[in-house]
């Protein structure tokens, strides 16, 4: 029985709870992080927390706790649950006014809801999907324009993963006006000779926290990172492709809409890039 954190309390997960008036539950007015556990360490809460408090100010949102309590509550997670390798998840919405109503809350009456919980996952040795790599499928974006805030407005995303699925795929890819953007839950990339490709920050895509490491790593092993758009035609003509995420980490990705990238097999690049990711997070994880 996970010990979840529920608005100043930590409870049995069974009697964690929240109001029906919640704006996450009504309006998906929230937003969330993970940050991924490795030998019972937190891999880089400062850049995930940085994120959330950008996040909450882009929606005009209060902030449940400062940066310190944030850390302090991460690891009281990870302690009660005895978490070795899994993910902390944080969520934190407009609150509960008590009714149903458009317009924002005071936030002087009505405060955030802040709940975090953890998961166990493997060791990202024992990792399926990174030793045969992922097939993905492209679909429209029809996301909102703000994909840079990280809210919880998942739904479109868990659609993608089902059209995945039903087309016998791993995950997909969105695509607008040509472009790839991102995928469902993680950044998307490309090699095409040696050079490593992924698109620029915008209000297009999540600022991966995952990808600015790969792209710091990247660049102290001398391996060259653009940052631009790419096509879906371009990835399909790719050497290798990957993607990055928290919970992925890096992960290979070896067709697309059913074309097979280089081998067929998980590439070089992306390989080399997981194992100097994990090794690296782990130096540094605290
Ligand atoms: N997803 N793009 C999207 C749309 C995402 O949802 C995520 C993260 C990323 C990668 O960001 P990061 O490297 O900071 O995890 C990119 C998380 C893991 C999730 O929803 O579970």
């Amino acid at each position: 029985m996970r010990s979840v954190y529920v608005n100043g309390e930590w409870v049995d997960e069974d009697k964690a709870t929240v109001s029906v008036f919640d704006r996450g539950f009504l309006m998906a007015d929230g937003v969330y992080e993970v940050t991924t556990v490795i030998d019972g360490k937190l891999i880089d809460l400062p850049g995930h927390a940085a994120r959330l408090f950008r996040s909450l100010a882009e929606l005009d949102m209060a902030a449940p706790v400062d940066a310190p309590t944030l850390e302090a509550l991460h690891r009281e997670a990870v302690a009660r649950n005895g978490i070795v390798f899994g993910r902390v998840y944080l969520q934190v919405t407009r609150g509960n006014p008590g009714d149903r109503d458009f317009a924002f809350p005071d936030p002087a009456t009505t405060k955030p809801t802040f709940v975090l919980f953890t998961q166990v996952t493997g060791s990202p040795e024992d990792n399926a999907d990174a030793k045969r790599g992922l097939s993905v499928i492209t679909v429209p974006d029809i996301r909102w324009g703000r994909r840079d805030i990280k809210t919880v407005q998942l739904l479109y995303p868990a659609m993608g993963k089902m059209m995945a699925k039903a087309a016998n795929a791993d995950d997909a890819w969105f695509v607008e006006d040509g472009l790839v953007t991102e995928g469902t839950s993680n950044n998307a990339w490309i090699v095409k000779g040696g050079r490593i490709v992924t698109r620029a920050l915008s209000h297009d895509i999540l600022h991966g926290i995952t990808r600015a490491a790969v792209m710091r790593y990247a660049a102290e092993a001398q391996m060259e990172v653009e940052e631009r758009s790419f096509t879906v035609e371009e990835a399909k003509a790719a050497d290798e492709a990957f993607i990055t995420s928290a919970s992925a980490f890096v992960t290979p990705v070896i067709s697309i809409d059913g074309v097979a990238l280089g081998t067929g097999k998980p590439g070089p690049v992306a390989s080399r890039l997981r194992e100097i990711y994990i090794d690296e997070s782990r130096k540094a994880a605290r």
